[in-house]
């Protein structure tokens, strides 16, 4: 049926092959703080991750920083930047607070830096459940527990986490009602191949949408 639909119609694509070396299709820039062995705190960029109810699974590299901190203790914050923070989420970008810096990442030109909240130009504010700190100028702030870390069995460069959301914490001015955020107000830095892009207009809202 689909398919017969598919050859009426004039606008059929042409595709060709590609082999990517990154697969990062456009998902939410997500700034992770873990807390490093002398109990300061580490912010690493990821955009690997997805949430369905108070589950969240993310995709961490085995040689950074994040996974080190996450095995040895087990809570973090999902800080969520808006568009308009990309610049500060670039300057965290060719560091590791991993030393020393593992070849995989020197040869890809990162260096070694645990002072992330004073490169990046961020706030740290304490937590309410959890010790690592939120960052203040995200206006999602996550805070969770890590409830079970895995190697996919087809690749051993990356795990993957997953975590229950604890807490969440929203700036007033994106939140509408009690407990909604409102999504006119919320712009997410988006990771599209490499670049970084806001949200266009709303083009609908699906039949659930309370607001
Ligand atoms: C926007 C952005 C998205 C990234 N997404 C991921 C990701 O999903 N998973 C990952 O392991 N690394 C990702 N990286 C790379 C890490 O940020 C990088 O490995 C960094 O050194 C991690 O810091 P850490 O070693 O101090 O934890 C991303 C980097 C940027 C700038």
């Amino acid at each position: 049926m689909e398919e017969k639909a598919l050859k009426h119609t004039n606008n059929i694509k042409k595709t060709k092959m590609i082999k990517p070396k990154i697969l990062y299709y456009g998902t939410p820039v997500i700034l992770l703080t873990t807390l490093n062995a002398d109990e300061t705190v580490n912010i690493s960029p990821l955009s690997s991750s997805w949430a369905l109810g108070d589950c969240i699974v993310l995709g961490i590299g085995l040689d950074g920083k994040a996974f080190e901190n996450i095995k040895r203790h087990r809570e973090c914050v999902i800080n969520i930047p808006n568009a308009s923070l990309w610049e500060h989420v670039e300057r965290l970008a060719p560091y590791t607070g991993k030393n020393p810096v593992p070849d995989y990442k020197k040869d890809n030109g990162f260096t070694y830096n645990k002072e992330k909240y004073e490169i990046s130009n961020l706030t740290p504010i304490s937590s309410t459940f959890v010790q690592p700190t939120r960052i203040v100028e995200c206006p999602l702030q996550i805070e969770a527990k890590v409830t079970k870390v895995r190697i996919p069995e087809h690749s051993s460069n990356f795990a993957i986490i997953e975590i229950k959301a604890i807490q969440v914490h929203a700036h007033e001015d994106i939140t509408i009602n009690e407990n909604h955020v409102d999504p006119s107000k919320w712009n997410p830095l988006i990771y599209n191949f490499r670049h970084y892009f806001g949200l266009g207009n709303e083009v609908g809202k699906t039949f659930r949408s309370e607001t």
